[in-house]
This record gives structure tokens, C-alpha cells and sequence, in this order.
């Protein structure tokens, strides 16, 4: 069989998570992807920093026109962040005629529609599994196993730093400050953790979440959010104290036709099953008319875990080259519906 070259953008957390696994499992993932599959070149800033992993120096580069404007890359996987610079790179692949995988939700949940409709339209797949809650299938769950559902709630934790956080504080006893350098030095955290801890980045996913669940197009600006930054170990005492825990947790529905979407800290009863979940786990209930309560639990961040999402979407890629169906995996169309900016 022959064999697809793949550009990789970003050899950090994810990106060496990403040639790991390729590497590792190369010859189960040949079998399952039609073919082998090598990666081509890779975009770093930094050619010269030391790198936990080895891999051969010619394969870098820090222009990422050298990867978009290969004609023997066919495929582009996006893992450095980043967002109108990558938006260009990306729209760039895809008028190439580059399939694309990306985690980046940052950018998805912005410009994920006019992503896919570019991609639909140049006949390539994009595909982004490991934006929302790291190695838990999620997307692709709700774009094909629940496609026959009406969906009526997703809410979970989907924010794997703050979960760290918050279950270090709770259990633990850990401060606020040592529990997040934990969640960096592990590389669970975003390169600015602020986004973590302020909410913003269980917004991004809960508007890419409530966006595929509710054939909608929800931003990140449409979601009401508020972080833990604010959460004091008195208040996960006063919770543990009377039978809860403290979460992060991010919520979206349909009501009367609009879409609520909130990311708050919330008081969980102890004998809730998200009660349970700690570190960096993430877990999401998805409730839909015909399946009832569904729920998705692993690890919501982390090299190998992310990994695990970005190279199931390689294989898809890769697939789907090989059979000569890319670009008609995803459904693009949605109906515009009002979102409920003040949700109670
Ligand atoms: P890191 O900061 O660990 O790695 C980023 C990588 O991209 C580095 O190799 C860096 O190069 C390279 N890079 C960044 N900017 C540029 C640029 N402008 N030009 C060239 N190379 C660049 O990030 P992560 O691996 O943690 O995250 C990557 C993406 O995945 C982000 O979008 C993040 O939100 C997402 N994500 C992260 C998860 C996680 O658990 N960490 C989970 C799910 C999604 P160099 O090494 O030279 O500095
Ligand atoms: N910073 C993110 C988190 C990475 O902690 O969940 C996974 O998206």
C-alpha cells in the first residue's frame, strides 16, 4: 500500500505525544489506516531546544509554508496552538488540498464551521476529536453513534487542569498556586493557563460541543462562563462539610428553541457520579430522546491521551484517502438559533 505523508505542525505535549504513538503502534495503525503512514517534516519554533523525544533533525523546520506547499504532504496535523497565524496556515492546507487534524479548540470554537465548510468544499476531511476532552471520543460519538438522538443536555467536566486543581485542593489539601504548577509541569495546562483556570477554555468546548449537538452555531463568546479563579480552600471545605464537591462544570441545552450554554463552578453532591472524577479526567453525560443518559469518562488531558484522539483522526484522514471518500465524513449544515446570553 502506499504510503501518506503527514506534516506535523508542533512537537510540544501533544506533538511528540502524536510521533509516539505513530511510531510505537506503526504497524497496528498501518493495518487499521489501509496503509502506512510517516511523518514527513515537522514545524517547531525552536530547532535547537532539547526534546524529550528523539527524532531525526532533518524532519524539522520553523516554516510552516514548507509543510502546506508540500505536494507530497498529504495530510496536516495542527498541534502548536495559535490563532488568526494558524487560522491562515490551515486555510492555506485546505486549499492545497490537505486533509487537517487539529486539537486546537481555540480556534474551532471560533471558526470550526467555516473550517469544515472550506473543507467540504475542497473535498478533504478536517477532523478535531482531541479539542474537546483529550483521549475521550466525544465528537465523533455525537456526530455519528448519536446522529439519531434529538439532544437535549451535555454537561460534564470537560477542563482536565482545573479538575487537577480543584480535586489537589480537595483532597489533598494542595494550594490553589502548587496544584497549578503541577497541572503545567505535567502538561495539562494551556501554554497561558488562564484559560484554564478562568473557564474559557471549557467554553471553547462546550460551544463546539453545543454546536454539533444542536446542528447550531454556538462561539465561544455565546457561552456564560466563570472559572475557579475565585475558589477558596474555605469554600471546598465548607463544601466537603456538607456532602459535595467543587467543579468546574460546563453545561449546554436547548430551551424553547434557544441554546443555553454556562461553564461555572458548581457544588456536586458526593454521591454523584462527578463527584468521583479526578485529576485531569474529564467526563461528559450526554442526554439525547432515543439513547437516554450516555456517559464518556478518561482522561481529558496529557501527551498520550491527546494523542490517542489526534492519531484516531490521522487514521480516519488516512482512510478515507485510500478509499476516495474524504471531505464527506462530517455534516456542515446547521440551522441558526438564538442563544440565551444571560443563562440563569
Ligand atoms: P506545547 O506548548 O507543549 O507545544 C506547542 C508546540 O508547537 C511546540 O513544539 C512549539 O515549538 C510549536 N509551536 C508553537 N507555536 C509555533 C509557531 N508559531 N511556529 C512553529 N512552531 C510553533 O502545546 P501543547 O502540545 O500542550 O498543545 C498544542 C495544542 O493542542 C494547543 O492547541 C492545545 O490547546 C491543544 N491541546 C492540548 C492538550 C494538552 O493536554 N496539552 C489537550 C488537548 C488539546 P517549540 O517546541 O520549538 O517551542
Ligand atoms: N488545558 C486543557 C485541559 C488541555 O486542561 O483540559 C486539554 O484540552
Amino acid at each position: 500500500q502506499e504510503t501518506i505523508k503527514v506534516g506535523l505542525m508542533g512537537l510540544g505535549t501533544v506533538g511528540s505525544g502524536v510521533y509516539q504513538v505513530l511510531n510505537e503502534n506503526g504497524s497496528e495503525i498501518a493495518l487499521r489506516a489501509s496503509g502506512p503512514i510517516e511523518i514527513a517534516k515537522i514545524l517547531v519554533r525552536d530547532m535547537e531546544k532539547e526534546r524529550a523525544i528523539r527524532v531525526p533533525g532533518q524532519l524539522f523546520t520553523t516554516d510552516p509554508y514548507e509543510l502546506v506547499n508540500d505536494p507530497e504532504i498529504d495530510v496536516i496535523v495542527e498541534v502548536m496552538g495559535g490563532f488568526e497565524n494558524t487560522l491562515e496556515i490551515l486555510l492555506a492546507a485546505i486549499e492545497r488540498k490537505k486533509s487537517v487534524v487539529t486539537a486546537n479548540k481555540d480556534l474551532i470554537a471560533v471558526h470550526g464551521h467555516e473550517l469544515m465548510d472550506k473543507a467540504a468544499n475542497a473535498g478533504v476531511d478536517f477532523l478535531f476529536e482531541a479539542s474537546v476532552a483529550g483521549g475521550i471520543p466525544i465528537i465523533r460519538p455525537l456526530i455519528h453513534c448519536l446522529a439519531g438522538n434529538r439532544i437535549e443536555e451535555i454537561m460534564g467536566i470537560i477542563n482536565g487542569t482545573t479538575n487537577f486543581i480543584l480535586s489537589k485542593m480537595t483532597n489533598e489539601k494542595v494550594s490553589f498556586a502548587a496544584a497549578l504548577q503541577e497541572a503545567q509541569e505535567l502538561g495539562y495546562a494551556e501554554a497561558d493557563p488562564t484559560s484554564d483556570v478562568e473557564g474559557l477554555d471549557a467554553a471553547r468546548k462546550i460551544a463546539i460541543l453545543a454546536s454539533l449537538a444542536f446542528n447550531s452555531q454556538v462561539t465561544f463568546s455565546d457561552v456564560t462562563v466563570k472559572g475557579i479563579s475565585s475558589v477558596t480552600d474555605r469554600d471546598v471545605m465548607y463544601a466537603d462539610q456538607l456532602g459535595y464537591v467543587v467543579k468546574l462544570i460546563a453545561r449546554a441545552r436547548e430551551v424553547d428553541g434557544e441554546i443555553e450554554a454556562i461553564v461555572r463552578p458548581t457544588f456536586v453532591p458526593k454521591d454523584h457520579p462527578l463527584a468521583a472524577v479526578g485529576g485531569a479526567y474529564n467526563a461528559v453525560f450526554v442526554k439525547g430522546n432515543a439513547v437516554g443518559e450516555a456517559m464518556f469518562h478518561g482522561l481529558g488531558a496529557g501527551s498520550l491521551p491527546t494523542a490517542s484522539a489526534v492519531v484516531g483522526d490521522i487514521i480516519e484522514a488516512v482512510r478515507n484517502i485510500h478509499a476516495g471518500v474524504r471531505g464527506k465524513v462530517l455534516a456542515t449544515s446547521y440551522h441558526e438559533k438564538p442563544i440565551r446570553s444571560e443563562a440563569e
